[in-house]
């Protein structure tokens, strides 16, 4: 009985087994079809793409052909066609001038490269043409990339990068040029090139000014004119009845006349003779912390190709042949040439990014384009 009972057990697991096994194995079959059938959809869905054109890239790449994708992973995957990002005629394919949008200043941009020191030339062009050149400046990101990046776009603008407010706070604040330690001045573009005062929303307390160190706005620096000095470099100032002698720091000088030193701020009354404040003025004529973000750099020398915005740090330039600082950049040189596959774009001149491509991997020669003012501190 026993036997028997146990031999009925061995043929319910074989039986059980068997059961198992061909479930099994029509259960892979039935995962192998399927993924089968998805690994077509997506190459038809891939070819359907690649056949279709994009409307809004149509006639630009009858002239521009083979140019690289912006987004690593395709920009046509992502759905945005060239005028998405860059505006102009789509539609035209004969007339350069047509399709594309052209400069108020043409004596400005007869090549295609980054003119050399731009500086406020950059501001003066219209909002459509600075778009067209380079859809990632602070004032055509908005259109060009907003929509699907709003957050980058709205701290990129409010970033030190873009304001300089902390350098330009401590050079005010130190030099006695203005009384508040917190900064006050920040540079900021808005329409049309328009200096423009930033604030923070919704306003921080005092509390959160003084223990986080959110500040509440930001305004443009005063025209250096009306700017009245309070600060010691006045000492540098020409006037005093005996200078030209010798004259130690600590050491009284007897030839001084009583209570009027010869080192002294100023006799003149504020406001008259021209008397400013330098450090207003200085902060306003010197490169000190470089163009900011909202300007091109000054594409002039190995090091200094860039240009603004987002595209400042996410669009490579040759700029430094060191694998150190330039990793597989390194291999393009330092002269600010391209090597797009583009036809239109000359490779023998200056001023190109390497590719009509960005990058997340942003080698530190690319940062060191500006760190190497002194605005970082970095060097
Ligand atoms: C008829 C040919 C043609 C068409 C169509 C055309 N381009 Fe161009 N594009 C050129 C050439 C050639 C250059 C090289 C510089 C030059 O000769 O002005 C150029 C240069 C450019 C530049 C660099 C401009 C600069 O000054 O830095 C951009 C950006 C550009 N094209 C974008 C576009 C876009 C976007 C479209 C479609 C809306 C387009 N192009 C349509 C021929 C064309
Ligand atoms: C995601 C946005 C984006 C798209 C899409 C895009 N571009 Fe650009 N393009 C840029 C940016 C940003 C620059 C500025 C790069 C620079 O000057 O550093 C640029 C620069 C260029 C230049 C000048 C390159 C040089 O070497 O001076 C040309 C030409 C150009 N784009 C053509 C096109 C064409 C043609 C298409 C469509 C096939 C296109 N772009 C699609 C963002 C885009
Ligand atoms: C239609 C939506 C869309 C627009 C417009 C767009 N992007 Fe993107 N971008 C994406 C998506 C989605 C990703 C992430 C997927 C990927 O890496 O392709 C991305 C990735 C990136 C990256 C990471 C690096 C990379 O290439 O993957 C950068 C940098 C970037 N975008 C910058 C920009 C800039 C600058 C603009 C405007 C000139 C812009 N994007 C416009 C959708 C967009
Ligand atoms: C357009 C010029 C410019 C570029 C490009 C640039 N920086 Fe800066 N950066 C500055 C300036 C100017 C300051 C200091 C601002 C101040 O002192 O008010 C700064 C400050 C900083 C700071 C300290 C402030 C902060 O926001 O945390 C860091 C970190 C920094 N940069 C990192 C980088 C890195 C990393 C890159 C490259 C991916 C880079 N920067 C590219 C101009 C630039
Ligand atoms: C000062 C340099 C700098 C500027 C200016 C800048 N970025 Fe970036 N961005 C970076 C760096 C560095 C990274 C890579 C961070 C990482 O790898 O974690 C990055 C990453 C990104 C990413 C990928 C984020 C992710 O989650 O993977 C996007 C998208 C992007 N940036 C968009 C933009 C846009 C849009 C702008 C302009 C509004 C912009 N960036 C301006 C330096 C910059």
């Amino acid at each position: 009985m026993e036997q028997k009972s146990a031999a009925r057990k061995i043929k319910i697991l074989l039986l059980a087994s068997l059961i198992l096994t061909i479930a099994v194995s029509m259960l892979s079959v039935n995962t192998r079809t399927s993924a089968n059938s998805d690994d077509s959809l997506a190459q038809q869905q891939a070819q359907a793409r690649k056949s279709k054109v994009n409307p809004r890239s149509v006639g630009c790449i009858v002239c521009h052909k083979n140019s690289e994708s912006m987004h690593v992973d395709g920009d046509d995957d992502l759905d945005i066609g060239c005028a998405d990002c860059h505006g102009g005629n789509p539609n035209e394919t004969q007339d350069k001038k047509k399709a594309h949008v052209q400069p108020r200043f043409p004596e400005h941009w007869s090549s295609t490269a980054n003119p050399q020191r731009l500086n406020a030339m950059w501001l003066k062009e219209s909002d459509e043409f600075v778009r067209f050149v380079n859809p990632g400046d602070f004032r055509a990101a908005d259109l060009a990339c907003g929509k699907c990046h709003a957050k980058e776009v709205v701290w990129s603008k409010k970033s030190m990068m873009t304001h300089g407010g902390m350098l330009w706070g401590a050079a005010l604040y130190n030099n006695g040029a203005f009384p508040y330690k917190d900064a006050h001045f920040g540079e900021s573009y808005g329409a049309g090139g328009a200096i423009q005062m930033v604030f923070t929303n919704p306003q921080p307390t005092p509390e959160e000014t003084l223990m986080q160190g959110i500040l509440p706005f930001l305004s443009p620096l005063p025209r250096w004119e009306i700017t009245q000095p309070g600060n010691i470099l006045r000492v540098f100032e020409r006037g005093g009845e005996l200078k030209g002698l010798p004259s130690d720091i600590g050491s009284p000088n007897v030839l001084e006349l009583p209570g009027r030193p010869d080192v002294k701020l100023s006799d003149r009354g504020l406001g008259t003779r021209l008397r400013t404040d330098p450090v207003f003025q200085g902060l306003q004529k010197t490169r000190l912390l470089d163009p900011l973000l909202s300007m091109p750099g000054t594409n002039d020398n190995p090091g200094d190709y860039r240009m603004s915005g987002c595209t400042g740090c996410h669009v490579v330039y040759a700029n430094d042949r060191d694998p150190k600082h330039s990793g597989r950049f390194a291999a393009f040189g330092n002269l600010g040439m391209t090597q797009t596959a583009d036809p239109t774009i000359p490779k023998n001149e200056s001023g190109h990014p390497i590719k009509h491509q960005m990058t997340n991997g942003i080698p530190s020669s690319q940062c060191m384009v500006c760190h190497i003012h002194p605005g970082g501190n970095h060097l």
